[in-house]
């Protein structure tokens, strides 16, 4: 038996990268997977590749209007019992350089459209008596960098959600948590798509010196999506190589 035999989930940017991770892993454990994503052709490509588990619907995150048909798409496959709020964008520049279009885009889609996740699942995962909601955040939902204050505000703001969410909802059996990746190779963490050892190699002063794999996101996102996670709610969930913790100082002594 899989860890979500019998399970409904929809997973938000599930067309690429660690979506797409979850979308296999889940499907994998015997759920029942809807992709939401903008990108339709690889989003449906992945959905046929995966048979009957998994369905594709479009969905942008960021559209109030749109909630109510993926969601109904996904109680088409049987009773929602996981969300994970996965899709965002990032814009890097300084602050100085990021125009208000630029800002509110990011806060649209990763805030705004985790915020639009949360309240459309309440109804139908308490039609399903309960459930879990992972909302992805980040390594600058914890701490931050120069060059991304759109996307570490509202990732901040995902965390913050996260908890607002777990004591609301835990009433009716539904768990909220937030899971933090570091650097991960995917089209957002590698945009130009260098080998693994290339890239690991802005992470050499990291605990866990090397990139982390969008399979190693996907895995905690099983673990708090599953009953194994009973008893967490309104945490976050660091998945980093160690990044939180702080970096290797080859000026000091056990480097
Ligand atoms: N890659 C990293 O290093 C990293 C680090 C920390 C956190 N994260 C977070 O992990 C999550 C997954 O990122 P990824 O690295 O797989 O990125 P990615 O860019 O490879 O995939 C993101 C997916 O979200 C979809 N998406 C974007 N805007 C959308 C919208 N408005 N509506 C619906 N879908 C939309 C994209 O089409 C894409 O399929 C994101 O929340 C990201 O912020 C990534």
């Amino acid at each position: 038996m899989g860890r979500l035999t019998g399970k409904v989930a929809l997973i938000t940017g599930g067309a690429r990268g660690m979506g797409a991770a979850a979308v296999r892993i889940f499907v994998r454990e015997g759920a029942r997977v809807l992709i939401a994503d903008v990108l339709e052709e690889p989003g449906r490509a992945l959905a046929a590749q995966l048979g009957e588990a998994a369905r594709f619907q479009r969905l942008d995150v960021s559209q109030e209007g749109e909630w109510e048909a993926a969601m109904a798409a996904a109680e088409a496959m049987g009773p929602l019992n996981v969300l994970v709020n996965n899709a965002a964008i990032l814009h890097a520049a300084a602050i100085t350089q990021t125009s208000l279009a630029d800002y509110q885009r990011v806060i649209n889609v990763n805030q705004v459209g985790t915020f639009l996740g949360i309240r459309a699942a309440i109804e139908p995962m308490k039609r399903a008596g309960g459930g879990s909601i992972v909302n992805i955040s980040s390594i600058d939902g914890l701490q931050s960098k120069n060059g991304l204050i759109a996307y570490s505000a509202s990732k901040w703001a995902v965390r913050g959600m996260t908890k607002c969410a777990a004591i609301e909802l835990g009433r009716y059996g539904i768990r909220v948590n937030s899971v933090h990746p570091g650097g991960i190779d995917t089209v957002m963490g590698n945009p130009g798509a260098m080998s693994f050892e290339k890239v690991s190699e802005f992470y050499e002063h990291h605990a866990l010196p090397r990139v982390g794999l969008p399979e190693e996101i996907a895995n905690m996102a099983l673990f708090l999506a599953s009953d194994e996670a009973s008893y967490c709610t309104g945490s976050e969930y660091p998945v980093d190589g160690g990044w939180n913790a702080g970096l290797r100082n080859e000026r000091l002594p056990g480097s």
